[in-house]
This record gives C-alpha cells, sequence and structure tokens, in this order.
C-alpha cells in the first residue's frame, strides 16, 4: 500500500521567535531559512509581516531566496495583516498565507472581547481575502483544543468552503492529552461535511511535555497530514512539537507510523546548532535526538553491548542524523580558499567577497589565539560577523583583574555608533564587574535575567559562548557572544543583548488585538 505523505510545517521563525528572547536579525533568519531547506521541509512559516518592518523585509528576503520549501507568513484576520503578508511573500516560487483567530470562550471573551458570531465572520473575510492573494491559505482556530466543538464546526466549515486548504487545528496553551487531542480531530473531520477539501494539520504546544506525543496521536487518530513544529522544540513558554522528534519517530517506528515525510535526516543536527546558536537557547544535553548525551553511553553494562553490537542500546544511528565527530577543520597556516571552501560544505553562503574577507580575517585572529578551529567555531564567528554589522554598541577590548580576597575589577572599551568609550566597573565577580562597568557608561537599566555559559567544542582550547538574557521595561532579548576567554565572551553577550534592546519593538500576533 502506497504510504501517505506527512508535511513538515517549520515554524521556528515565527513560532520559535516568540519565545522569551529568541528574536533574530534578518541575516540570521535567512540563515536559518536556507537550513530549513537543505532539511527539505515542506513549509517555513518565516515570520509574522506585520510584526515590524524588519520582519516584514526577512520574510521578503526569505521569500527571494528559498526556492525549494513553500514560504509562508502568519496574519492575524484582518486586512491589513493579509495585505501585509501577500506583499512580503510576493518573491516566493510557492506561498501560503496563514490566518488566524481565537474561537474559545475565554479568547474571544477576554482578549478579543468580540461575540462568536463576530468571530466567525471575521474568519470568513480573512480567508475570502486571502484568496485573491494566493491559493494556497491556511487556517487556525487560536486556542482550538479549548474551543467548543459546536462552534469549530461551523466556523472550520465556513473557512473551507471559502478556500482555505489547510486546517490547522492548534493547542495554544498546552493543554491538551494525546488521546482526547487525536480523537477531537477524528470527531471534526467526521462532522464537518466539506472537510476532505482540507490538509488537517496539528500545532502544539509544550507546557505540560507532551506536544510530540499530541501532535502524533492528531496525526494516528486524528489523520492529520501536517505537524507543526520547530528545531530544538523552541516555542512560546515550554516550546513547541520538536521537528527532530517526530521525523526520527516517523523514521524509527516506520512500521507503526506507515508514513512518508521528504526530510534529509542528515541536516538535523547543523540546524539543531545553528538555532541554538543565533537564538542564545543552549540544548539541554538529554534532549532527545540533538542533545550532547543523546548517543553517548556513559554506563559500563551499555558500552559494553554497544561493542558487541550497537543495536543492542541504539535505536538510531548518530551519523543519520548529522552527528560527526569534533573536526579539526582548519588551523593557523590555512588559507583564505580553504577556509571559502569548509564555508561553503558547512552552507554558510556570505553575500559578497567583501563578507568573505571580513569572516576570513575574524579566523585568521581566532586562530592566531586557538590552535584547533572546528566546525563550530566558524559557526560562532560567521555569527559574530551577521550580528555586529551595523551595530550601535560594538565590543572593543577589555582588561579584568580578579585575585582571591581582592574585588574584581574591569575596563571595558566599546564603541556606541563609532564613538569610543572605555568604562571602568567593580563587582562580585568578574562578570559583575564587566556589567557595572558597561552599564556605567550605557545606563541601559537592563536587568540580567539569565546567564549561561556553554563550550562551542571540546577541550580547554574551546571558545566560550555565553547567553545574556536581559529584561528591560517587559522586554526580553537574548545577547549571544563567543570568545577563547569567557570573560570577554561575557562582555560581548552583554553588549549584543543591549543591542537588541535597542532595536525596533515587534508585535506579538498572539497577544495583541487583530
Ligand atoms: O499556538 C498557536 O495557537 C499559534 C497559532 C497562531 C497557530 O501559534
Ligand atoms: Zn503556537
Amino acid at each position: 500500500m502506497p504510504r501517505d505523505r506527512l508535511i513538515i510545517f517549520d515554524t521556528t521563525l515565527r513560532d520559535g521567535e516568540q519565545s522569551p528572547g529568541a528574536s533574530m536579525t534578518k541575516e540570521e533568519k535567512i540563515r536559518i531559512a536556507k537550513q530549513l531547506e537543505r532539511l527539505r521541509v515542506d513549509v517555513i512559516e518565516a515570520g509574522f509581516a506585520a510584526a515590524s518592518p524588519g520582519d516584514f523585509e526577512a520574510i521578503r528576503a526569505i521569500a527571494a531566496t528559498v526556492r525549494e520549501s513553500t514560504i509562508c507568513s502568519l496574519s492575524r484576520a484582518n486586512d491589513r495583516d493579509i495585505a501585509r503578508a501577500a506583499e512580503a511573500l510576493a518573491p516566493a516560487a510557492r506561498k501560503r498565507i496563514h490566518t488566524f483567530i481565537a474561537t474559545s470562550p475565554l479568547h474571544m471573551q477576554m482578549k478579543l472581547r468580540m461575540e462568536p458570531a463576530q468571530v466567525l465572520e471575521q474568519a470568513r473575510l480573512a480567508v475570502r481575502f486571502a484568496r485573491q492573494h494566493t491559493d494556497d491559505i491556511e487556517f487556525s482556530p487560536e486556542d482550538g483544543s479549548r474551543s467548543e466543538e459546536d462552534f469549530l464546526c461551523r466556523v472550520l466549515e465556513t473557512v473551507i468552503a471559502e478556500g482555505a486548504t489547510t486546517i490547522n487545528f492548534p493547542d495554544t496553551v498546552g493543554y491538551a492529552v494525546p488521546e482526547l487531542f487525536g480523537e477531537t480531530i477524528r470527531r471534526l473531520r467526521e462532522r464537518i461535511p466539506n472537510s476532505d477539501r482540507a490538509v488537517w494539520s496539528v500545532h502544539c504546544h509544550n507546557d505540560l511535555g507532551l506536544a510530540v506525543a499530541n501532535s502524533l496521536a492528531g496525526v494516528m487518530i486524528g489523520g492529520a497530514r501536517q505537524v507543526e513544529c520547530t528545531i530544538n522544540g523552541l516555542g512560546e513558554r515550554a516550546g513547541n512539537t520538536a521537528l527532530e522528534e517526530v521525523v526520527m519517530a516517523l523514521r524509527t517506528r516506520a512500521g507503526y507510523f506507515n508514513l512518508e515525510c521528504g526530510i534529509d535526516a542528515s541536516q538535523i543536527v547543523p540546524a539543531s546548532k545553528m538555532v541554538s546558536q543565533i537564538t542564545g537557547f543552549p540544548v539541554q544535553p538529554n534532549k532527545a535526538v540533538v542533545g550532547a548525551n543523546a548517543f553517548a553511553h556513559a554506563s559500563g553494562i551499555h558500552q559494553d553491548g554497544i561493542l558487541k553490537a550497537r543495536e543492542t542500546y541504539e535505536i538510531m544511528r548518530a551519523e543519520d542524523v548529522g552527528w560527526t565527530a569534533n573536526k579539526i577543520v582548519l588551523g593557523k597556516l590555512s588559507g583564505r580558499n580553504a577556509f571559502k571552501q569548509r564555508l561553503q560544505e558547512l552552507g554558510i553562503e556570505l553575500e559578497s567577497e567583501a563578507d568573505v574577507n571580513a569572516a576570513f580575517a575574524r579566523f585568521k585572529e581566532l586562530a592566531d589565539r586557538k590552535a584547533e578551529i572546528f566546525d563550530e567555531d566558524i559557526m560562532a564567528l560567521v555569527s559574530a560577523e551577521e550580528r555586529e554589522e551595523g551595530e550601535h554598541y560594538r565590543f572593543v577590548s577589555l582588561a579584568q583583574r580578579s585575585e582571591t580576597g581582592e574585588l574584581p575589577h574591569a575596563r571595558v572599551v566599546f564603541s556606541v555608533d563609532g564613538r569610543e568609550h572605555a568604562c571602568e566597573g567593580t563587582g562580585d565577580g568578574p562578570v559583575d564587574a564587566i556589567v557595572n562597568a558597561i552599564e556605567s557608561q550605557a545606563q541601559s537599566g537592563a536587568e540580567l535575567v539569565l546567564f549561561s555559559i556553554n563550550a562551542i567544542s571540546t577541550g580547554t582550547q574551546s571558545q566560550g559562548e555565553v547567553t545574556m538574557r536581559l529584561s528591560q521595561a517587559g522586554r526580553i532579548v537574548n545577547g549571544v557572544g563567543s570568545d577563547p576567554d569567557i570573560v570577554v565572551a561575557s562582555a560581548k553577550a552583554y553588549l549584543a543583548g543591549l543591542n537588541k534592546l535597542h532595536s525596533k519593538e515587534r508585535v506579538n500576533p498572539q497577544t495583541e488585538r487583530g
């Protein structure tokens, strides 16, 4: 029997970006979109065009660059958002407009302050208007899993009649449990007379740790044939369905699922590392498929078994999902051509020869301080180059002194719109001293709410990658900085956070009234 196909819809660049601090620049989004294309996802939700001019430009650039995947923009159910989405998607080879409106009693009353009849009418008009721009229309009844079934039937039948081609059923707040979620979708499909004119989709959040289980139940019990997911499960609050887990469940238990998807699994780990590095959300070591321990067999018993026959304790092969041994790829003596070739092998396409030269200069600087350069180092330096382009605050140099019994002291030099400032500070520890020094000049008043440091590769020579999450007047951003000196990495991360706070604020599609 021919296998059904499961459509993989990635929303790392939209729902993923809605997680606190995960905002990305246009260049970063383009880089991730290209990686998603290499991963062969069917649909890339590239953003929410009406959120800000920056979001609009990023979607437009992705639509002009990516040729293999369908490019989608989210829009609330109003003409302005939809027109903006259509404009951003204009250059796409294949485009989709994803429009949504909340349908649960709670959201309709408290957030939208609308009567159900008004919501139904707005959904109808939104899909009708979107159809004027493309015939690939997705509709989501937000907070679907807490909506009344009779009302859902009316809304969904109406939008399908208006031309919605995908019906996405969201568990917006991660409230669902697998069997009930799957059954609801099955019943909706049975009760709605024109349900077979649309592809059914699931979009689950992970508040109870059930996002992947709910999505798979939506597929197996409910008959959904599209799963919305993100790399590393990034997303609002506890995140979304993790793409890598869905894909590898499908592959590993193919006999049960009997579904095909077009994903090139060998691109999963590179995608995971890229998203983690760009957003500053480290991947927990015990995370399925992409965590550092996912294929590390630490216990003696397991190691013995693995050596005799790997299947004893391994259900997937690390290399199939793109894990490779940490390779020393380049060093101090490597030339520009070798560097450029490695960039190409890593799928990093820099826009111009000037960009390659700038990245190569950075590489040489790093190679002077660090004998072995790994792929991860190259990815980090390209990210840094992109991050720092045209930035308001820019790191220049740092002197820091710590000694047992003495108050740590830091002198930081950084530029503000090209003008250099030197500032000094002391603190409880070296990082505190750096932040105090920078704040004595920047005076942002930002609060540091999270600090994490990870080794980019292995060994004591590894670069440290620091993430600093800053909060200022309710806005949260993640700053990322990397350097062989972790104190310098911390200063860079703090300045990167200040740069993000300095950039324009965006609208969150789900908390603003449409
Ligand atoms: O979680 C949600 O309901 C969403 C919708 C916009 C699909 O992200
Ligand atoms: Zn969502």
